[in-house]
């Protein structure tokens, strides 16, 4: 007989590595929406191709985005209740200051009611007409104020980004020779910051390393240019950096992200990402006379300084959130299950960006459709196919986000053209991750009878993704 004093030996010989799980569990559930292929057929007719005009009901799992579409804490929702709602000196803004103040480590702060808005008043200090923005690759809201002012953003994304299966560990980093080829072509009071966006959404949610964000700040320091940050992800860009980069393997995530703001003059934020918030965003800044500049402009666009679009109650959760989203356990929550749909995906033979995002997976729809012409879209067809398939609803990440030339007013073909699967935070399972890899599985064994996209009818001048509107290339062949 078995020695019942050795017995807790026993099940060591055969223990297996504990998966990760999700550092919460759920108090409350919305119930989500199934449809058929039928109805699915119509609702994306009428709503002329653009996911972006689907109802909610229309849609079973949203992956549109990651932006203020996370399931806040019982604890934000308990500092919601306790939200300070004065117009001036709220408490809950006190609150949020502090909290950003500690995280980041800059004494100014601005709060706006979300990161266009953070853009929209920055800018409107520091950018003049015929500017340059050097950066890894902009955001389209962040481009977008940048062309609004006549103005021009640079992208200096390391090539290896524009590849989605070369291995590097930190796609998000910017070229120091493209950008010192900027510092040295464009005269340095034409160049009013480098923007680094942690992490870069537009290159697939990749990381930017530490010492990547050291070299930009030493060589902007030697040319006299200040850095600011897109911070909207900034805690999961800590997280790869504590997980990929040597020397901060034994870091807190807390002390990777002041130092990596610590390399920078300032930083926008949209709250609605990292800051696990429904809505808003802010301003951090260094430097007092640009923080006096952009609060008139605070004044002017979104409200009195001490709540600049946001109800004290949201102040006072985002806060909360801020102190969520920094702690180790429930990043390695997040992250682990946006692996765990992009390792489906690839068991399924789907082409997808690798290494994988902080925030989502990144479909190259330039792969997986490869009869599709590009003036046609595909990455706005596959969108629309994996709707159609399971009424799961991602974005297109390509030409139509890309806009057209301010100048030449032709389309912009972006060197990537993605299906981009962006994953809510503590939203859904990792069933709903099966569901979604299903349909997309689904879609790619006939992926050679897919051949044709999309053509458009209408479109807004600037930021068209949003709002356009397309007809089926293949219709109207079908007519001629
Ligand atoms: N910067 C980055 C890197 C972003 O991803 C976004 C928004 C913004 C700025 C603008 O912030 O929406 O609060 O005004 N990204 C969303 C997305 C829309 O789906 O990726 P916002």
């Amino acid at each position: 007989m078995d020695n019942p004093r050795r017995a807790h030996i026993k099940p060591y010989l055969f223990a297996m590595e504990l998966p990760y799980i999700e550092p919460h569990k759920i108090k409350m559930v919305e119930t989500i929406h199934t449809s058929t292929l039928k109805e699915r057929s119509r609702w994306i007719t009428e709503a002329k191709y653009n996911l972006f005009k689907l109802t909610s009901r229309q849609v079973t799992v949203d992956l549109l985005t990651d932006s203020g579409t996370g399931a806040m804490s019982d604890r934000q929702w308990a500092e919601l209740i306790q939200g300070d709602e004065s117009y001036a000196g709220s408490a809950s803004f006190e609150k949020l200051r502090e909290t950003v103040r500690e995280l980041l480590g800059y004494p100014f702060f601005i709060p706006t009611h979300q990161g266009r808005a953070a853009e929209n008043v920055l800018f409107s200090a520091l950018v003049k007409e015929g500017d340059v923005i050097p950066g890894n690759t902009h955001f389209d809201t962040t481009k977008g104020h940048i062309e609004f002012r006549k103005a021009r953003a640079e992208d200096c994304t390391i090539d290896e980004a524009f590849n989605t299966t070369t291995d590097h560990p930190f796609k998000g980093n910017i070229d120091l020779n493209k950008l010192e080829t900027v510092f040295k072509s464009v005269p340095r009071e034409k160049i009013p910051f480098v923007l680094i966006t942690v992490t870069c959404n537009s290159s697939g949610g990749q990381p930017v390393s530490m010492a990547n964000i050291k070299a930009v700040s030493a060589l902007a320091k030697q040319y006299g240019i200040r850095v600011l940050f897109d911070a909207a992800r900034f805690a999961e860009n800590a997280y790869f950096i504590k997980n990929r980069e040597k020397d901060y393997e034994n870091r807190t995530i807390r002390e990777i992200v002041l130092e990596m703001f610590a390399c920078g003059d300032g930083a926008t934020m949209s709250a609605k990402k990292d800051g696990i918030a429904n809505m808003g965003g802010f301003i951090a800044l260094r430097e007092e006379d640009v923080y006096q500049q952009a609060c008139t402009f605070n004044i002017m666009f979104e409200g009195y300084l001490t709540y600049g679009g946001m109800s004290g109650r949201d102040m006072a959760a985002l806060a909360q959130g801020l102190k969520e989203a920094v702690t180790y356990e429930y990043l390695h929550g997040r992250i682990s299950q946006v692996r765990y749909l992009g390792n489906k995906l690839l068991e399924y033979g789907v082409p997808v960006q690798q290494p994988f995002g902080g925030h989502a997976i990144f479909v190259d729809a330039l792969k997986f459709l490869p009869y599709v012409p590009r003036k046609e879209f595909p990455a706005q067809t596959l969108a629309v196919e994996l709707y159609k398939e399971s009424g799961v609803r991602g974005v297109e990440i390509g030409t139509l986000l890309a806009d057209r030339d301010p100048v030449t007013r032709r389309n912009r073909y972006p060197k990537l053209e993605l299906l981009r699967l962006a994953i809510p935070r503590r939203v859904y399972t990792d069933n709903h991750m099966n569901y979604t890899a299903a349909a997309l599985a689904n879609i790619y064994a006939r992926r050679n009878f897919i051949q044709q996209g999309y053509r458009i009818v209408r479109e807004a001048p600037i930021m068209r993704h949003f709002t356009i509107e397309l007809e089926s290339a293949e219709e109207k062949t079908v007519l001629c």
